[in-house]
């Protein structure tokens, strides 16, 4: 049974997003965003190069990573646009004297506006004001100024041409350069095209079956616009309809502003529920319409399922049940997790496949359940692909999140 990697997208991809995000959150370019790599089973060679690692060294590791001298000027100087060094983790940088009752982390900032991806960075190193290029160029100890290292190996050439592009040249670069590292795999990695985010998109579309024997599409849809979104979304499916305003609260992202319209559609049961819809459409009020597959041959039901904390810390209980039409059997679910491991923050996404059996019947669907105790703790994160093959295609209603109780 297929194991559905598409919808549990690998941590490294999940990294790479961060990255993309956190740089356009802060003020800083859109990098184009490409998924498609693959999380690493153990670890590669330890270590980065740190404040008091001589130049030879440190730029071997960018070496080693495919960036010459220039790129990692450049590249470094786009990552200490953002945070600060801490006299907790670097005394060596920072030494005591900058623990105050106002600065209890004993923090240094990379530059004036270090919350701000902008080229402060540069303008102040190159011109010997605000921060002067950070704690990293300046420290009270001389074999910890790995960014005065770096930057004075070209006699500072690189870094006053940056200084000399203005912001536009230095958001290029970064753009560039952020770019490289993000989409540095190795060689049998197929990385996808840019992913654009879509302007209209379902969220958590799911189908249950109610007490009544009522089978119910709920969900959401998500409206994203540079502009100013509409007032009402009208959702059909099937012989179902329901015009949806919007919830008072909006999102924000690097790509504009989200909206969210929920829906619920009702269809009363019948003998069997093949008849239940297999697509939803979408009719904004320009009279735009955009048409989503559904998958009313298997389905997840919510409401039946559930996952309970154990008493043993790191364990949770996951109770799953799934709706068949008579055209369909043998589903097995696909639950995917993640666990701590150790020595780092990512943790390692896991699969468990889940035997599906017949437990009842509810509205003209058959349906099937199973149960499996996993080593996570992180419960909210888990999510469940219910899959099977019909005339040797997959048939999957996929990432469902089961409620916790
Ligand atoms: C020459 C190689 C480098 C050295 C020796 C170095 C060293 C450091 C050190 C010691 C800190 C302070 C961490 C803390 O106290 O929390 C830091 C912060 C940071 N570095 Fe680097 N770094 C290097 C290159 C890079 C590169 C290539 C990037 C990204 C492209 C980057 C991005 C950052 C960011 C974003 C922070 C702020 C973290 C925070 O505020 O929590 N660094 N770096």
């Amino acid at each position: 049974m297929p194991k559905c990697p598409m919808h549990s997208p690998p941590v490294a991809d999940v990294l790479a997003l961060g990255t993309v995000t956190s740089v356009g959150n802060c003020g800083g370019p859109q990098i184009p965003y490409r998924g498609g790599r693959i999380d690493a089973t153990g670890p590669g060679a330890s270590g980065v190069p740190a404040p008091d690692t001589d130049l030879a060294t440190t730029l071997s590791f960018f070496a080693n990573a495919g960036f010459n001298k220039v790129d990692s000027i450049k590249l470094t100087a786009c990552g200490h646009t953002l945070g600060s060094v801490h006299h907790g983790g670097f005394p060596t940088v920072m030494d005591n004297s900058t623990v105050s009752p106002n600065n209890t982390q004993g923090a240094g900032h990379l530059d004036s506006t270090n919350a701000g991806f902008d080229i402060d960075v540069v303008e102040e190193y190159v011109s010997g004001t605000g921060q002067r290029g950070g704690p990293l160029v300046t420290s009270f100890n001389e074999s910890s100024r790995s960014d005065l290292r770096l930057y004075e190996s070209d006699n500072n050439t690189t870094m006053q041409s940056l200084a000399k592009g203005g912001t536009e040249g230095f958001f290029g670069t970064c753009v560039d350069l952020l770019g490289r590292m993000l989409n540095t795999v190795p060689a049998n990695v197929r990385l996808t095209d840019v992913v654009e985010p879509m302007n209209i998109k379902p969220v958590n579309v799911t189908f249950d079956i109610d007490d009544t024997g009522t089978a119910i599409l709920t969900g959401v849809i998500r409206y994203l616009t540079t502009a100013t979104a509409p007032t009402s979304l009208t959702i059909s499916a099937g012989s179902a309809t329901q015009k949806t305003t919007a919830l008072s609260a909006q999102g924000s992202s690097i790509f504009g502003i989200t909206s969210f319209y929920p829906f619920t559609l009702a269809f009363p049961s019948t003998s069997s529920n093949d008849s239940l819809p297999a697509s939803l459409t979408v009719i904004s009020e320009a009279s735009t319409s955009q048409t989503y597959a559904l998958e009313p041959r298997l389905f997840f039901t919510p409401s039946l399922s559930s996952i309970v904390p154990t008493s043993t810390v790191n364990s949770s209980f996951v109770n799953i049940v799934a709706a068949l039409a008579p055209s369909v059997s043998s589903p097995v679910a696909v639950i995917a997790f993640p666990t701590v491991q150790e020595g780092t923050l990512a943790p390692k996404m896991m699969h468990q496949n889940v035997t599906l059996e017949v437990v009842g019947t509810k509205a003209g669907y058959s349906l099937v359940g199973g149960n499996a105790t996993l080593p996570t703790g992180l419960m909210r994160q888990l999510s469940v692909d219910i899959v099977t093959m019909v005339d040797g295609m997959e048939v999957v209603d996929a990432f469902n999140f089961v409620p916790q109780i």
